[in-house]
């Protein structure tokens, strides 16, 4: 299935990608240090966002407008008295031109709300902050539920072989492991 094909070929930029964000998130000291990962995060998302939106289509991604992150990014940067940065330009972020593309995208995306729980529960234990997280806490109780829909999304038939999807995922992950580099 390609759920299964994303998730192994995916797997050596995410375990670079998590290494990063954890030496990160061990380093805040205070608000400010959040702050400053989540605008990190609202640019590349919502940058990349604006492209998946250009090229998904929409009717076979049935709850696409519950995906969208920049939303709840951009309310917590609010809530904790930050600034919004601007989006990451389109040379930073991969090349989405079509909906295979758009998937690819959109799995990283979504997948960023497993782990999510974990970066939470580090960012209050660390700094004792517990508003401002609705982005980490993901779709709370539905977060499973969600990943799931969205694994059967990909797995329609109609995507195979799968390999656009594939290769725009790793693109996404190694473009937003540059853009962190550049950012943090
Ligand atoms: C501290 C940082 C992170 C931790 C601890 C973490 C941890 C996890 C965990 C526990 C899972 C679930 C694995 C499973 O159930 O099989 C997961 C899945 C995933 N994460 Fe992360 N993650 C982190 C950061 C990120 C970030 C920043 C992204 C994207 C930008 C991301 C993308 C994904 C994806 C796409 C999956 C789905 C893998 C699959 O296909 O099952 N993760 N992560």
């Amino acid at each position: 299935m390609i759920s299964d094909q994303l998730k192994e070929q995916t797997k050596s930029n995410h375990q670079s990608l998590e290494k990063k964000l954890i030496g990160k998130m061990r380093a805040m000291r205070n608000k400010q240090d959040y702050i400053d990962l989540l605008t990190i995060f609202y640019s590349y998302f919502g940058g990349l966002e604006q492209l998946i939106q250009g090229n998904v289509l929409k009717n076979k991604v049935p709850d696409y407008d519950l995906r969208r992150k920049a939303y709840s990014l951009s309310a917590d940067i609010e809530l904790l008295g930050g600034r919004h940065p601007a989006l990451a330009a389109q040379h930073f972020l991969p090349a989405i031109t079509n909906h295979a593309e758009a998937l690819g995208a959109m799995y990283v995306i979504e997948g960023s709300t497993l782990g999510g729980k974990i970066i939470s529960e580090m960012i209050t234990k660390q700094l004792g902050i517990t508003d401002g997280v609705s982005f980490f806490n993901g779709y709370g109780a539905d977060t499973i539920s969600m990943w799931q829909r969205f694994q059967a999304v990909l797995n329609q038939p109609e995507n195979l072989p799968g390999d656009a999807i594939i290769a725009a995922a790793n693109d996404t992950f190694l473009k937003f492991s540059e853009w962190f580099d550049l950012n943090a």
